[in-house]
């Protein structure tokens, strides 16, 4: 199959960065500050991960995928918002994210939590807005419950509360993998449905899918724990904050071997799941097996 992964990827990083630029406030709308903050996070770097496999599954349908794009976009503005909010004293207290100062390093506290107040806001009222001129009011409200289950009590909220609540004290892999599975994963599984939904999957693929998404969040966040405890210089993060503030890790509980291991079992695994989906889910696989054994 001629399929050119790296290739790919920088491809539609380019076009999510293009829209993503299109789509935030202007450096100088009032107060300055606040749109210079959103800006300086959204646009600093970033894989572009998630838009990326929101893309990727709706083309398994679809392929005018410029329809989903503003999803994309919306997508990895929560996810920017996540970061900024991780970064906080209040939670991980880092100082350097996507190689450069974190949100409220640059900004001060105060502004980076308005950063990311307002990106999640945007984000959904992108979506609201995009979904009204592209897609039936059924396929936009189910993407848009879809990313709102993705970011909150149940999702990326609910395991950024355990994370912080299993910091410092002894932890199990229940705990562990409810952590992972919703911090990181909820919203990875996210971005796969929503892609399926826009396109007008059927039901059993949802759920394929849904099950396919999950898996390679998980393995996502374990292979993040590994680059953490490696130090990974690509990673545009300080390494070792995991261990600095005792987190509740794969890697703290299982060594580094088994950590990369089990990543890559989640993904052969969610490699399985979809394989009946034939050349047009090849990107996702692909996309699939570079997230477990990443360097960055
Ligand atoms: C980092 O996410 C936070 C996690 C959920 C592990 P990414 O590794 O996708 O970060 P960027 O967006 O590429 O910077
Ligand atoms: C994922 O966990 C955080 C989010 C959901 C935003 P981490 O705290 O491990 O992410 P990094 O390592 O700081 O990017
Ligand atoms: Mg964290
Ligand atoms: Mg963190
Ligand atoms: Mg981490």
């Amino acid at each position: 199959l001629n399929f050119e992964l790296q290739a790919y990827l920088q491809e539609r990083k380019r076009l999510i960065d293009q829209s993503l630029d299109q789509y935030l406030p202007a450096e100088d709308r009032l107060p300055p500050k606040l749109s210079k903050a959103v800006r300086y996070s959204v646009l600093a770097g970033g894989k572009r991960i998630r838009p990326i496999l929101l893309l990727a599954a709706y083309e398994v349908w679809k392929d005018d995928y410029l329809r989903a794009l503003p999803f994309a976009c919306a997508l990895e503005m929560v996810h920017a918002y996540s970061l900024i909010h991780d970064d906080l004293p209040a939670m991980d207290d880092d100082d350097f994210r996507r190689g450069k100062p974190t949100s409220h390093k640059a900004f001060g506290e105060a502004m980076a939590i308005l950063a990311g107040d307002a990106l999640q806001a945007e984000a959904f009222g992108l979506m609201a807005r995009a979904g009204r001129e592209s897609f039936t009011p059924q396929q936009s409200l189910a993407a848009i419950r879809e990313l709102a289950d993705g970011a909150g009590l149940n999702g990326m909220a609910a395991g950024q509360a355990m994370d912080m609540e299993t910091q410092g004290r002894q932890f199990g892999s229940e705990e562990l993998e409810f952590i992972h599975s919703r911090k990181t994963g909820a919203l990875i599984r996210a971005a796969v449905k929503v892609g399926a939904i826009l396109a007008g999957a059927d039901e059993k693929s949802l759920r394929t899918f849904s099950e396919f998404g999950g898996r390679v969040g998980l393995a996502f966040q374990v292979a993040d724990d590994v680059l953490d405890a490696v130090g990974g210089e690509k990673s545009g993060k300080a390494g070792g904050s995991d261990a600095r503030k005792k987190k509740a890790t794969y890697v703290g509980l299982f060594g580094l071997k088994q950590s990369q291991d089990r990543a890559k079992t989640l993904v052969s695994e969610s490699i399985e799941l979809i394989k009946e989906y034939g050349t047009r889910a090849e990107p996702l696989r692909q996309i699939a097996r570079f997230l477990a054994e990443r360097e960055y």
